[in-house]
């Protein structure tokens, strides 16, 4: 593979650019020697000063200043200013590439915009030789990402598309594909004959933090079922890779969606906080859910018969993503054993804390044959070390697509999801800080709320 020899990124005065890239590039100058070109295109800013003081308060506001980074990020950085439709904009681009044979571009701006970058790149000769990386959400339903696809395959092949899920650059993500495969007792018991049911919740005590606008178009299920938790759910129920290669995990991946069956609506609840109607940027009559529950099914020899739960929501109780798997209990239960139904499971914490544990039960002293619940723990961690974007820009620098979603992937995850956005079940408002409508109970037998 080789590494791309600038990185160019587009919509460098937006949010992203504040939030991700501009924190990740300084840590890959500091922690990878990254040192290659910089170049941020946007319309909004005139000059490549204004652009180093949107770097630093990018910084201040994310993650922190390194002197030394900085110092080094600001003479890497240059500037290109214009409008995206202005064939003008790619020339500029094209003369500031200088010798760059092999640029990374990162669309950091509105899916809208996608089609006008591309072709502009397309026809300035900029897109030969190059990558291109793309932020979810590819489309906003099957019909539009196979549309998304052909416009980037015009211009770029598979092999050059990086699209981005933040969630796949996770310690904790990559932590569940480990422990799944690096443990011999894991694949014996993985399967529908040990598991009674997988619950996958990513629930936030906050709302849409004044991205109205944004969740407006998109709601709970495009935001982050079709792609962060149907990724997690890929990773826990796929076959083992054949080898360690970028697609032949994506082929088991592809292969773990194809085996989801398609989300029927009477087996979904949406949800909306009480007062996300008078968020700014949100319709007064909204029907958009800040919260989704479903219930998947997975027709394969390995997952039939297991339900997998899957839940996503604004303003609940605590922010936690946790992936709880209970264990089928023994056939003849000896002892008080039957009467925790729940006692063998595996929890994976995901976030804002990481950790595996195992639930067990162990005897308690004395002369009864009475035992008490115990959790152990295998790990358990702060924080990441290294960052989604840092992990998974350094991955598309050296042109590594394992962590990236591919083409096919994102069409299997869009067919899962499209029988619910045809015909979406009616909103139902639920209390801030609840877990969400009551009618969510109805889909299984009891969830586990994540505590923190
Ligand atoms: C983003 C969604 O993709 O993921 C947000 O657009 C969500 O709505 C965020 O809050 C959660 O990411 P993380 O890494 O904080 O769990």
């Amino acid at each position: 593979m080789t590494e791309s020899d600038a990185f160019v990124f587009f919509g460098a005065t937006g949010d992203l650019a504040s939030k991700q890239i501009f924190p990740a590039l300084q840590r890959l100058i500091v922690r990878h020697q990254f040192n290659k070109p910089i170049i941020g295109l946007a319309r909004s800013i005139l000059t490549l000063d204004d652009l180093r003081a949107r770097a630093r308060a990018s910084l201040e506001a994310h993650g922190g200043v390194d002197p030394e980074g900085f110092a080094r990020l600001a003479k890497l950085l240059q500037f290109v200013n214009g409008d995206y439709n202005d064939p003008e904009t790619f020339r500029k681009l094209r003369a500031a590439l200088g010798n760059a044979k092999r640029p990374l571009y990162y669309l950091a701006i509105p899916p809208a915009a996608f089609e006008t970058v591309i072709q502009g790149l397309a026809t300035c000769g900029c897109g030969e030789g190059a990558r291109v990386v793309l932020e979810k959400p590819f489309g906003r339903d099957l019909e539009s990402a196979q549309m998304l696809n052909r416009s980037l395959h015009r211009c770029f092949p598979e092999s050059s598309i990086f699209r981005i899920d933040h969630y796949l650059g996770k310690e904790p993500v990559l932590n569940l594909l480990y422990f799944r495969f690096a443990n011999s007792f894991m694949e014996p018991n993985w399967n529908n004959r040990a598991i009674r049911r997988v619950q996958v919740t990513m629930a936030e005590a906050f709302g849409v933090e004044g991205r109205g606008r944004f969740y407006e178009e998109v709601g709970a299920i495009r935001d982050v079922v079709e792609n962060h938790l149907l990724e997690i759910v890929a990773l826990l129920t796929m076959e083992p890779p054949s080898r360690e290669h970028a697609d032949a995990m994506r082929d088991a991946k592809r292969r773990a969606f194809e085996a989801m069956q398609p989300i029927a609506p009477s087996e979904l609840v949406r949800g909306q906080f009480r007062g996300y109607r008078q968020e700014k940027g949100v319709a007064p009559d909204s029907n958009v859910e800040t919260f989704a529950a479903l219930r998947l099914h997975i027709d394969s020899d390995r997952w039939k018969g297991v339900p997998f739960y899957i839940r996503a929501g604004k303003e609940l109780p605590v922010t936690a993503t946790e992936i709880r798997v209970d264990f089928k209990m023994a056939a003849h239960p000896m002892f008080d054993a039957c009467e925790d139904r729940n006692a063998n499971y595996i929890r994976f914490r995901l976030s804002p804390s990481v950790t595996i544990s195992i639930g067990a039960r162990t005897k308690l002293p004395g002369e009864k044959m009475v035992g008490k619940h115990v959790e152990l723990l295998l790990t358990q961690a702060a924080a990441d070390e290294m960052t989604p974007y840092e992990r998974l820009l350094g991955d598309a620098l050296e042109g590594d697509q394992s962590l990236f979603v591919r083409e096919d992937e994102v069409e299997a995850a869009w067919r899962i999801v499209q029988p619910v956005l045809d015909l979406p079940a009616p909103v139902e408002e639920y209390e801030q800080q609840s877990w969400g409508p009551a009618s969510a109970e109805r889909l299984i037998d009891g969830w586990t709320n994540p505590t923190v």
